[in-house]
């Protein structure tokens, strides 16, 4: 028999636009589109066209005029600082609506951009609904990007205005993020008209000269404005995810395919529905905190968590157990990463013993691979079923997981599940044919995409079409590998390409590899992820020096770590350097980033049939495994 999962993917797979015209319904729209969906401009697709809304709307007034104003919309929870603000939703409108309307005093408009660059604060979360309410385009910055690669999404997505805070906290150091700020628009060649900066009471930044504002100041003299109509293919934001390149990907996401499958997914996916407390501890700057922190439980008309700690040592590893019993989380998301860490410091789950968790209901982890041992941990320790899904910032919503509201199938640990309802996955060879079960190949999408998902890049559809799309005619090509099971299951095997991904966080090789090289005594370096038990993966570089250099070795490696964490940032998590003679290469002269992969894991490797050079590779052993 049918399960409730097969007859719902099978309706969207067949009948796509009923699928999702149903979906809309849960939307409210200022004008119902024209056209579910409308692919005359091949291969650039627009969702529910003609369609009007606003996102904001759906997150906060509509929730506000439909009886749910003195519902809780937002805890913020800052072990961190010790506070812990309830906010409602009409509070958070009314806060919304005076800073959208202090933006129009400073001569924000409907298509312009801002960027928002702060730590998990409420103020993080008003700037994005305020300028969605306004049609401004919202770029979040994760705070722990270092000054060079905020000045690059400036020069990119030339932002009217930038939003930031005196200083962020880790654990118990205080990042001041103005200076930052001041030297990524030193070093951009576009300048932001204003700064906003909101001066937190741990540390005040310093307003240099009329283009920095105060935030409670420029509040004080606002009036409060209401959303404005937008398109639903309008863009509502843009998020930069790392590519291969050193330039970063300005993934756009649009207004209405985006409140749609946001709300499918909260109903379906995670069985989230109006009035549960869902957490996802995810920081804002990625594209998990634009979904499931700010805009899918409001949309849902859900109480959000902000979190400003970490999952240990904020107190202790039973800080996420706090949180889950103090605000009585149903659903809680977040990476592997998070969970191992816990692990770590608390293996036999002694802190949980504190805590009443009988709220909780299930555990979706995303980000990276799940380990199996992570999955049975936590499995036992929580007693509530535990779901690896997998998706990507381009996608903003899962695309294979095991659906909570529709029936869940049987669980599979090391599967991040099936497809989800809209997506199409298939696994294909390096010419682009469908493979059969259990065999590994690249894991594509077939067009179109569902609404949600990315629509183009920022200011560059070539890029778009070139990364996505060029390689298998009618497939979005995910950049990942893995394998389908007889029963459909999804395994994710990892990136295919040079992005590692660092406690669930996505970093470029190719982007260090550039910063190390501008150092003055390096030849050529190269830069792999190495496998790693807290972070699943972290970044190794190896370097060449040039002929001649004589100077300390570990003097010049330091430099190089140096170099990462002040035009990276501390993040990337790039700690160890090797200083080589020479770097594995094809006879064309191409790394062998795999091979050097796998002997810096300690993996047995095949000599590469290529190799230019294969005894480099014994030399290579001798250096990384000392
Ligand atoms: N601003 C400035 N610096 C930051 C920062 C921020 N917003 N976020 C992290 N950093 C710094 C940290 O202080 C650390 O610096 P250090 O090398 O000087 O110690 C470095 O960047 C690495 O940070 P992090 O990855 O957080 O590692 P950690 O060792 O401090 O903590 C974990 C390890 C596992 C607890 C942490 O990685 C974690 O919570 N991971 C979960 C990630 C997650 O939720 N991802 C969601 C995506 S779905
Ligand atoms: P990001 O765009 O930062 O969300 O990173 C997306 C990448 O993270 C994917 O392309 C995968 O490589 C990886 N990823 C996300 N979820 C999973 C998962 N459940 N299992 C394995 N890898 C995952």
């Amino acid at each position: 028999m049918e399960t409730v999962y097969e007859k719902i993917y099978k309706k969207a797979l067949e009948t796509p636009e009923d699928f999702w015209a149903d979906a809309a319904q849960a939307v409210q729209w200022e004008k119902k589109w024209d056209k579910v969906f409308d692919d005359s401009n091949h291969p650039f697709f627009q969702w529910f066209k003609g369609g009007l809304l606003n996102s904001c709307y759906n997150a906060l007034d509509f929730h506000v005029e439909n009886g749910r104003a003195e519902q809780t919309a937002l805890i913020y929870d800052s072990p961190v600082t010790g506070i812990i603000r309830k906010i409602s939703y009409r509070e958070l409108q009314k806060e919304v609506a005076l800073l959208a309307g202090a933006f129009q005093s400073l001569g924000m408009e409907k298509g312009d951009r801002i960027i928002i660059y702060m730590p998990m604060i409420p103020q993080a979360v008003i700037t994005m609904l305020a300028c969605a309410r306004i049609g401004v385009v919202h770029s979040v910055v994760f705070g722990g990007f270092a000054s060079q690669e905020l000045a690059i999404r400036i020069d990119d997505s030339k932002p009217k205005a930038i939003v930031t805070a005196s200083c962020g906290i880790e654990v118990e150091r205080l990042i001041p993020y103005k200076p930052l700020l001041d030297d990524a628009i030193e070093m951009a060649q576009y300048k932001p008209e204003h700064c906003v900066v909101f001066q937190r009471p741990e540390l005040s930044a310093q307003l240099l000269n009329e283009r920095d504002h105060d935030w409670i100041e420029i509040m004080n003299h606002a009036e409060p404005v209401s959303c404005i109509v937008m398109k639903s293919t309008d863009p509502l934001y843009i998020l930069y995810t790392s590519g291969t390149t050193g330039k970063p990907k300005g993934v756009v996401r649009d207004n209405g395919g985006h409140a749609v499958a946001l709300k499918w997914s909260l109903t379906n996916i995670y069985d989230v529905n109006p009035g549960d407390v869902f957490w996802a501890a995810s920081d804002i700057g990625w594209a998990v905190g634009h979904s499931y922190s700010v805009y899918g439980p409001l949309m849902q008309g859900c109480t959000t968590i902000l979190y400003e700690g970490k999952p240990v040592g904020t107190p202790n590893p039973g800080a996420f157990w706090r949180v889950i019993d103090q605000h009585q989380v149903k659903v809680l998301f977040t990476a592997p990463t998070a969970i191992r860490a816990i692990k770590k410091e608390d293996p036999t789950g002694k802190y949980l013993k504190d805590f009443d968790l009988s709220s909780l209901k299930s555990l979706f982890l995303a980000g990276e691979r799940l380990d199996p041992d992570t999955y049975h941990w936590s499995n036992k320790l929580l007693n509530v079923p535990v779901i690896d899904h997998w998706w990507q910032t381009e996608t903003g919503w899962p695309v294979a997981a095991n659906c909570m509201g529709l029936a869940p199938h049987r669980f599979k640990p090391g599967s991040a599940g099936k497809s989800v309802p809209g997506y199409d996955i298939r696994i294909l060879d390096s010419n682009g044919k469908i493979l059969g079960p259990y065999e590994e190949g690249l894991i594509a999408i077939k067009l179109p995409l569902p609404p949600g998902c990315l629509p183009t890049l920022w200011n560059d559809d070539q890029r778009y079409v070139n990364s996505y799309l060029s390689q298998y005619p009618n497939y979005y090509f995910t950049s990942d590998g893995g394998y389908k099971d007889n029963e459909d299951y999804l395994y994710i095997m990892g990136r295919v390409d040079d992005v590692i991904n660092v406690a669930g966080h996505r970093f470029s090789t190719g982007r260090m590899e550039e910063v190390i090289a501008g150092h003055s005594d390096v030849a050529e370096c190269a830069v792999v992820g190495a496998n790693d038990l807290l972070k699943g993966q972290v970044p190794v570089g190896l370097l060449v020096l040039k002929n001649g250099v004589d100077r300390n070795k570990q003097i010049i490696t330091q430099e190089v770590i140096e170099k990462i964490r002040s035009e990276i940032g501390a993040v990337a998590s790039f700690k160890t350097v090797h200083v080589v003679k020479r770097l594995p290469k094809t006879r064309s002269g191409k790394i062998l980033r795999r091979t050097i992969r796998e002997i810096v894991d300690r993996k047995k490797y095949s000599i590469p049939s290529t190799i230019d050079e294969p005894e480099i590779l014994q030399e290579l052993e001798i250096v990384l495994n000392k």
